[in-house]
């Protein structure tokens, strides 16, 4: 397939660029009025309309775009998708003041998503999580990493990692699966947190890694969920089994988890909301990426990461969705990127980047996808006749995305 006429092809990245630390965060090539031919599932080649080879302009499958700019797919990098039940019933208790860990508390929550979940069957997962998936894809995402995290019980948990594991075989995009097991303690465990430490290390690890059902490891590094004493003992278990951290990290308190996460070479830590000077100084010059998930402070009214302190500490930082059904029941990268802009006060080219290689980066796809380079693939998407690079997130809530391609072919889902 040839696109012709490109007003600007966004993302132009050289391939030894993987990601883009601190300041180079700003840097984000453009080529305006150009072509892009992709084949065989890759992106083959591009130029300038000016320069383009006569054998290439003979090509019979040929879309012209005026007007339009063509972006590199979203690489959204923390998500929970696989989930039983939406839980509206929590949105009324949060519209009338309560926090989420009052909601929590108060058997909401992540037990509430376990208790639904472990009664539901691997197909019905597997189809929710479809929908969900094919809406996120339609609005621009081309690469995703999912959670386990609401079975909380060892069959449960491999359910839904193998549920994820389906998705991965089903999909044109490439997936991360993390297990998440030390989400929340179960009921059962509040008054004995090492049995289901133990449980983890000892039951679910090695069946995790036999079916080779994960990627990464995760924990909910947080006051009231795992300390960091538990989470180093379950980081350094996973470990042993290859599985690299990716961990949920100052989210409600300044607890240490970012610190945890660096020293455990994780790589990525997420969330953030709470940048006190400790995780800003751990993240400085460090190759653990920053994953900031402006979503969930909007959703659940919490502080924003603090994009800029970040970026002039020269982090790496990632923006991604955390769509999942307490926190931020959205997958929109689109309006992700709106957020960056609006309330982390990045510029459109930081966000963009942030959404795309550096999204990449904290999945380890960065060789593969996250940026409009020759031999990486094909997953782009291009826009409605676009004023300026701005206008995307600028249109807040709006999607400007015309037509998804999907390894070289155009996806109707
Ligand atoms: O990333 N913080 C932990 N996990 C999710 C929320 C989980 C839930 O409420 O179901 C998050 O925000
Ligand atoms: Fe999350």
């Amino acid at each position: 397939m040839l696109i012709t006429n490109i007003k600007a092809l966004v993302g132009v990245h050289p391939k030894e660029k993987l990601f883009l630390r601190g300041s180079e965060l700003k840097q984000l090539p453009i080529l305006e009025n150009a072509w892009l031919l992709l084949e065989d599932g890759l992106i083959k080649d591009f130029g300038s309309m000016s320069e383009m080879p006569s054998q290439i302009s003979n090509l019979n499958s040929q879309i012209s775009v005026e007007g339009r700019f063509v972006f590199p797919s979203w690489c959204d990098s923390h998500t929970h998708i696989v989930f039983a039940a939406p839980r509206e019933e929590e949105f009324a208790l949060k519209i009338a003041g309560k926090t989420y860990e009052e909601i929590a508390a108060a058997g909401g929550g992540i037990l509430n998503s376990a208790n639904k979940l472990q009664k539901a069957t691997e197909d019905e997962l597997f189809e929710s999580a479809s929908i969900r998936l094919k809406d996120m894809i339609k609005q621009g995402t081309g690469a995703v990493e999912i959670k386990s995290g609401y079975g909380l019980t060892v069959e449960s948990e491999l359910k839904m990692l193998r549920v994820i594991k389906r998705l991965k075989q089903a999909f044109p995009i490439p997936i991360k699966a993390s297990l998440l097991a030390a989400h929340a303690y179960p009921t059962e465990y509040k008054n004995n947190h090492q049995a289901y430490i133990d449980l983890i290390i000892n039951e679910l690890l090695p069946k995790v890694s036999a079916e080779n059902l994960a990627d990464y490891i995760d924990v909910f590094c947080e006051k009231g969920f795992f300390s960091t004493e538990e989470t180093a003992q379950i980081l350094t278990a996973a470990a042993n089994y290859g599985l690299k951290p990716k961990i949920h990290a100052n989210q409600l308190s300044s607890s240490g988890a970012v610190e945890l996460g660096v020293k455990h070479d994780a790589v990525s830590v997420d969330h953030l909301e709470e940048t006190d000077a400790h995780a800003l100084q751990a993240l400085s010059n460090s190759n653990t990426i920053a994953t900031l998930l402006p979503s969930c402070s909007f959703y659940i009214n919490i502080p924003f990461a603090n994009a800029k302190g970040l970026i002039n500490n020269n982090a790496i930082i990632a923006l991604a969705s955390d769509y999942n059904p307490g926190s931020t029941p959205s997958g929109n990268m689109n309006f992700v990127v709106s957020l960056g802009c609006i309330k982390l006060k990045m510029t459109a080219e930081q966000a963009v980047n942030a959404a795309t290689l550096n999204g990449a980066a904290a999945m380890e796809l960065n060789d593969e996808v996250g940026s409009i380079t020759i031999g990486k693939k094909a997953n782009l998407f291009i826009t409605r006749p676009m004023t300026s690079l701005a206008y995307l997130p600028y249109s807040f809530g709006q999607s400007q995305i015309e037509t998804v391609i999907l390894n070289g072919e155009i996806y109707n889902g």
